[in-house]
């Protein structure tokens, strides 16, 4: 069985608000997307990589894979004008003879080898398969300031990255979407209106994304408590 790994990076981090896109601020030591590009090559199935970026910072990503020294295939393409864009973007440079491909945030600098092991496996077998977390705070429906209605949080999960689909599935998902004029914040969403099955394999808290100066300082806080990546 061989994966494809496609790390979306392309986004420009405006929540975050530093100087840099998001994927090249400086975390531990390196750029962000280091990380995600080493947790991929650690993966015995994943024979090659192909990663989005903001136009402008490419040849930044050259270096950045240059420096992570990993031995398989990386590709690099500008991204899209959004996340579903991209992916869109990068499916058409994944190698033909890739059974699954793997989507990955750059934003998600903690996910662990095992982490997309397991949801590669997973959606080799189902169809689909991402890493979620059970919601764990109580759900409040809000108007203007004020709570109108509290929800069953019973069965709810928060959705992360990797995502893992059979490579014909994940096409087929995008080309539905494009027709149909379907905007999603996950690819799971697009292969869900298929019909197709997708799985759910344990995420983990630690495997957040950062979005916010906070999210960045705790991950910082994380890598100098020496939380392995
Ligand atoms: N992404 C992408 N192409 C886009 C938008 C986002 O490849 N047009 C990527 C980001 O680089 C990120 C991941 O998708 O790794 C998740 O997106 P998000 O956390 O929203 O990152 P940004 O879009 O960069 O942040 P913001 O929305 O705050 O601008
Ligand atoms: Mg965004």
């Amino acid at each position: 069985m061989k994966a494809s790994a496609i790390i979306v990076a392309a986004g420009s981090g405006r929540r975050l608000g530093c100087d840099l896109p998001k994927a090249f601020v400086p975390l531990g030591g390196h750029p962000m997307l280091y990380y995600a590009i080493r947790a991929v090559a650690a993966v015995k199935d994943v024979t090659e990589a192909v990663i989005t970026l903001p136009a402008e910072m490419l040849s930044e990503g050259r270096s950045v894979v240059r420096g992570t020294g990993v031995d398989i295939p990386v590709k690099l393409t500008p991204g899209g004008a959004e996340r579903q864009d991209s992916v869109r973007i990068a499916l058409e440079l994944v190698s033909a003879e890739s059974d699954v491909v793997v989507v990955h945030d750059a934003a998600r600098p903690f996910a662990s080898p095992r982490l997309f092991e397991e949801s590669i496996r997973a959606a080799y077998l189902a169809g689909g398969a991402i890493a979620a977390i059970p919601v764990s705070d109580t759900l409040k429906q809000v108007d203007g300031n004020a709570i109108v209605a509290t929800a069953p949080r019973i069965g709810l999960y928060c959705a992360q990255t990797p995502q893992a689909f059979r490579r014909e599935l994940l096409m087929r998902a995008h080309r539905d979407a494009s027709r149909d004029g379907i905007a999603a914040t996950d690819d799971a969403e697009l292969v869900e209106r298929t019909g197709a099955r997708v799985a759910i394999v344990d995420g983990s808290s630690l495997n957040f994304k950062i979005t916010t100066r906070d999210d960045l300082a705790l991950a910082q806080a994380l890598i100098a408590a020496g939380l392995p990546t």
